[in-house]
């Protein structure tokens, strides 16, 4: 099974995953097994957490694999750009606050600084597409679909088309957190950390966490959904 089809499994998964470092939104498509031997893990134990953590779960808050796509959208608006929006300006602050005080000794809260500004420019410009052009067709597919009524071809021709952009873009926001990992150490404030300095960390970790479970509602359950239902409708 691939590591994006587990995550959508059930909730609790994202967590297990997450807690293990395994990629599970724009590295979905391996399968756990190839995920955990690119990890060090063994998959057998991964296994084993995900089948206790079914066990527990019972049935999923919201399945969003078959909830209508209006309400997944309105989801991602509400949790996720929401979060994005409002934690932006707070880590950006919060991150010159620690430049100002530690740069001098620690440089790489500069380059972490920096990729971060670049990380929330592309997260903006990125929410704003799929709110003003993606999230609509796919609202408006699915309304035409229930209706049987007919749908005017987009300008982007197929949903594939900004979908494949949007899943470009989400693999560059994943590489900029990926390297904020590293330089941070895996988000380890070093010893002389004060309390701002910490809360960065925090702050930049679940930001990471976040952004995981975002994408992995677009690229994993979203958008495999929105081409399956435009395949049905012309
Ligand atoms: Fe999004
Ligand atoms: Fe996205």
């Amino acid at each position: 099974m691939k590591v994006g089809e587990i995550a959508s499994t059930n909730p609790q998964s994202t967590k297990i995953l997450e807690e293990a470092g395994l990629d599970y939104c724009c590295g979905g498509h391996e399968s756990l097994h190839d995920a955990c031997a690119h990890a060090g893990i063994p998959a057998e134990q991964i296994l084993a957490r995900l089948r206790a953590s079914r066990a527990e779960a019972g049935p999923a808050d919201a399945d969003w694999a078959s909830a209508p796509l209006a309400d997944l959208t309105r989801h991602i608006r509400e949790k996720h750009h929401r979060y994005v929006r409002e934690a932006i300006p707070r880590v950006r602050a919060l991150a010159g606050k620690v430049h100002a005080k530690h740069g001098a000794n620690h440089p790489e809260i500069l380059e972490i600084e920096r990729l971060f500004l670049l990380l929330g420019q592309e997260m903006i410009m990125h929410m704003q597409k799929e709110e003003q052009i993606l999230f609509p067709y796919i609202e408006a597919l699915e309304r035409c679909v229930k209706a049987k009524e007919p749908l005017e071809p987009p300008f982007f021709q197929t949903v594939r088309n900004p979908i494949y952009a949007m899943m470009k873009e989400h693999d560059s926001a994943g590489e900029l957190t990926k390297q904020i990992r590293r330089i941070s150490r895996e988000y380890a404030p070093p010893p002389d950390a004060c309390a701002s300095y910490q809360a960065l960390y925090q702050d930049l970790r679940e930001f990471e966490a976040d952004l995981h479970q975002h994408v992995h509602l677009e690229n994993n359950i979203l958008f495999p959904r929105a081409v399956e239902l435009e395949q049905g409708a012309f």
